[in-house]
């Protein structure tokens, strides 16, 4: 048993609470980064954070961070977090759920006045998802110094919005400090959204590190011309070569084996009628690997399969990078403690690799980090139908709560 007593109810609560906003009506969650819907979750959780007591800070790319107060500035915390933004068809788990741990972590460790020789902290940080602004993490990435507050400023997102303005209309283009002080440890608490733990019956993940993520947009362009009159011989046609990339991906994936994966998730035609044979047709293609040798071969096996692709529709293609991130271990002293926690705690803990990005692998660049995960219904995720057990939920809460109390007297 932890010296803090968690609230299971305050946290499904807060959960709940939260997931309203944005309710998709099917279960699901739509808050993308710094839109209306946004700010209202935002708000709220800054509610919850100010309501603890936290000393309640915003940087300049709205990152939001809640530290107990009592400690004298120089003490670095122990911080949790992670964000609250979600991808459009987004479930109630993703990120939310390490924040609002987090918070419940706080709060029972204040009630319980569970003496510590440093502050714990919690944040959320902006743009984690990268569904409307690229790259994603891009809030923990100008927290740690990874990108000039300025280069993330001027970022359009697919709506035409530009991250300056949008953080200033939302009332969340802050003053603290970036880069940020870095904490003493980093503790993110997170679903796994795969399906290993799940499928195993295993209670908690100790997350060993995140694979590497290369995001790139390729813009193919051919002839727009009348569907009707246009013989089939004459066409140069950038849905044909988007569609055959599609099959490419796929198959240069399959020959590379696990853990390499690859996704185009986005597509857009121009000008996307019925009876038009398209202008151009844009895509993102994002690749992923635990290994970075790998990672790059796949984005060079790619590339000179829409080169190929389109030469012969007579198209032509340009492309820029979304994200590209390498892979990241995270801290062995950090993943152990989470391991020990959670066997001493009596339950069933393996090491795992992240397969989804988190914001813990840009924390990871400057203090001592690691993840926790806890198990995902089916393994479903970025989906209205995201879930995870009550019970798990809280057992994650507490082995949080658990690890963080022990990094804070390290
Ligand atoms: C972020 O959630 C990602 O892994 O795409
Ligand atoms: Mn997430
Ligand atoms: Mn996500």
């Amino acid at each position: 048993m932890s010296e803090a007593r968690l609230s299971a109810d305050r946290l499904l609560r807060r959960l709940a609470e939260l997931a309203a906003v944005g309710d998709t009506g099917d279960g699901g969650c739509s808050r993308l980064a710094l839109t209306d819907d946004d700010r209202r979750g935002r708000d709220l959780v800054a509610r919850w954070m100010r309501d603890l007591g936290l000393i309640v800070t915003i940087d300049a790319i709205g990152n939001v961070v809640g530290t107990q107060p009592g400690f004298d500035d120089g003490v670095a915390p122990v911080m949790c977090g992670s964000h609250i933004d979600t991808v459009a068809t987004g479930g109630r788990y993703d990120g939310n759920y390490g924040v609002l741990a987090g918070l419940e972590v706080i709060e029972a460790v204040q009630t319980a006045g569970v003496p510590l020789p440093r502050p714990l902290a919690v944040a959320f940080f902006t743009n984690e998802e990268g569904s409307r602004f690229a790259p994603d993490m891009l809030g923990s990435l100008a927290f740690v110094g990874g990108i000039a507050v300025e280069a993330a400023h001027d970022i359009v997102g697919i709506d035409g919005a530009r991250i300056r303005n949008e953080l200033a209309r939302i009332g969340y283009l802050g003053g603290a400090p970036l880069p940020a002080a870095a904490p003493h440890a980093f503790v993110e608490l997170h679903i796994e959204q795969g399906p290993i733990l799940a499928a195993e019956g295993t209670a908690i993940g100790a997350v060993t590190g995140v694979q590497g993520i290369s995001w790139r947009e390729f813009t193919v362009t051919g002839q727009s011309n009348h569907a009707g009159t246009t013989p089939m011989r004459l066409r140069r046609d950038p849905l044909l070569v988007a569609a055959e990339t599609a099959v490419a991906v796929r198959r240069i994936v399959a020959e590379m084996g696990d853990p390499q994966v690859g996704t185009i998730g986005r597509i857009d035609l121009d000008p996307n009628l019925v009876n038009v044979v398209a202008r151009s047709a844009t895509f993102t293609v994002d690749l992923r690997n635990t290994d970075d040798a790998l990672l790059r071969s796949a984005e060079a096996r790619v590339a000179e399969a829409i080169e190929y692709l389109a030469a012969a529709e007579g198209a032509t293609v340009t492309s820029r990078p979304l994200a590209r991130f390498e892979p990241v271990a995270f801290d062995e002293t950090v993943v152990c403690l989470v391991e020990t926690v959670a066997r001493e705690r009596g339950l069933t803990v393996r090491r795992m690799p992240s397969g989804a990005g988190h914001d813990a692998q840009m924390l990871a660049r400057v203090c001592p980090t690691a993840m926790v995960f806890v198990p995902s219904v089916d393994g479903i995720s970025h989906n209205p139908a995201e879930h995870t057990a009550p019970a798990d939920l809280t057992a994650g809460a507490e082995v949080l709560a658990e690890v963080m109390i022990r990094l804070a007297r390290t």
